[in-house]
């Protein structure tokens, strides 16, 4: 090795370790960032209601909507409590509410310098961004660890509560992808074929202790504030499930979004035009791995709480489009999909999604997993017409660059995010 290769073979192996040793340390703020003093915060009631004319809301009867024709009135519910539930459509989700909210003026329960209520730590109303006690939010809906209390503290009486679910083996393999390079036990799978592996024996490699390990084991449990590795006859189990069958009103399935989505709009007396979206945070096909019909049910098994609870509301759901009917709800599916067609073509350069490359704009960029680009996004037409422009550029931007555009600050998760610019991870 000549001088010079030396010089910037050295230059290079301080540049990672510089780089390392910032990452380390981002990620430890980003740790520490969680709120360590739990002071009591005094219990001022919130208002019943914060929509700006409440006494219009009793005009809808609440029981029987799903027998109402569409020729009745009713106000449209804006106090909403979205248990953002973790890879599960939930993205493209809040990208409905946000407009829903921008449109309708509302006060949205933010978290502060990050995109999560200090996940996975259980919520508590002082994560809220500038929050007092006896202030009249109308959504929340940033990932949380549900925490009923706390959260029935922060929102007016008659919010509805409404949440999502996917089936349990596509959605571990989602996690095992998207999150499994911050799961440190996984680190020391052998082979290429890490899910495999893990599968094959997951009682061997699974630790409960470990750090981030509930990212592989019934996470949808885990988001509603359960015990995620409880065995399946438990009764907590049981109780666990009761639990978020009474507090929340729609629990919409990521296999029949669109049909979720008519039902919501029943539930909570919206208009067609509050559902149109585009799907936001879908990865790449290629990176999207079909599991075998045995490596599914390994993943069911191992993911045994959440198939229950996703068995459970799979039959709510069906009881919920029986009401509704099947004939109503299939004309009106279809005819949301012509909508958001409709929007794909007046809205989407070349028609659809594109890789993270390929975007021009940088505030269309979506953030990406951990040492990929598989996140597909999107580019904006160039000659939109006026009408659409907004609605376009809305319909289409990232869920950070949209949190940031409604005045949260994401300094955690942007310095985060230029680290790994940086050091091109
Ligand atoms: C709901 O509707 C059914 C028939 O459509 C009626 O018999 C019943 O009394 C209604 N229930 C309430 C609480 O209004
Ligand atoms: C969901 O419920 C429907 C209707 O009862 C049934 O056909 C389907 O097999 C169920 N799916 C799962 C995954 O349980």
């Amino acid at each position: 090795m000549n001088g010079k290769q030396m010089k910037k073979y050295r230059s290079r192996c301080k540049g990672l370790v510089l780089g390392t040793l910032v990452a380390s340390c981002v990620i430890l703020l980003y740790c520490l960032s969680t709120p360590q003093i739990h002071f009591s915060l005094p219990e001022v009631p919130v208002p019943y209601s914060c929509a700006h004319h409440p006494s219009q809301l009793r005009s809808k009867p609440t029981t029987n909507s799903s027998q109402q024709t569409t020729g009745q009135t009713c106000t449209p519910k804006v106090d909403i409590m979205f248990m953002k539930t973790h890879k599960t459509a939930s993205s493209t989700f809040l990208n409905i509410l946000f407009r829903f909210g921008e449109k309708h003026q509302l006060k949205f329960a933010f978290p502060n310098s990050r995109n999560d209520f200090s996940y996975p730590s259980l919520f508590e109303r002082s994560h809220v961004k500038d929050y007092r006690p006896g202030m009249c939010f109308n959504i929340i809906c940033n990932h949380m660890r549900f925490n009923a209390p706390e959260v029935a503290k922060l929102l007016p009486m008659d919010t509805s509560y409404i949440t999502i679910l996917r089936d349990p083996a596509e959605l571990f393999e989602s996690s095992f992808h998207y999150f499994g390079r911050l799961v440190p036990f996984t680190w020391k799978i052998p082979s290429d074929y890490k899910l495999t592996e893990f599968l094959r024996d997951p009682h061997f490699y699974f630790d409960p202790e470990g750090f981030n390990s509930f990212y592989l084991k019934n996470l949808l449990f885990f988001d509603f504030g359960q015990d995620n590795t409880l065995e399946l006859n438990d009764p907590r189990v049981e109780e666990g499930i009761k639990f978020i069958t009474d507090h929340f009103q729609l629990v919409m399935l990521v296999e029949y979004f669109e049909e979720s989505l008519i039902l919501l709009k029943d539930a909570l007396c919206w208009e067609m035009d509050d559902l149109l979206f585009f799907k936001h945070n879908a990865r790449k096909g290629s990176t999207v791995s079909k599991l075998t019909p045995e490596l599914r049910a390994r993943a069911l098994e191992w993911n045994a709480i959440d198939w229950k609870l996703y068995q459970h509301f799979n039959q709510t759901f069906w009881k919920k489009v029986d009401a509704y009917g099947l004939q109503r709800l299939a004309e009106d599916v279809a005819e949301l999909r012509r909508r958001n067609a409709e929007m794909a073509s007046i809205c989407i350069e070349g028609g659809g999604s594109v890789e993270t490359g390929s975007i021009q704009e940088k505030v269309m960029k979506p953030w990406q997993p951990i040492g990929e680009k598989s996140i597909m996004g999107y580019n904006l037409k160039k000659n939109v017409d006026k009408v659409h422009r907004k609605l376009c550029r809305k319909m289409l931007m990232p869920e950070l660059q949209y949190l940031t555009e409604l005045g949260v600050n994401l300094w955690l998760t942007k310095l985060w995010g230029h680290v790994r610019d940086i050091i091109n991870w």
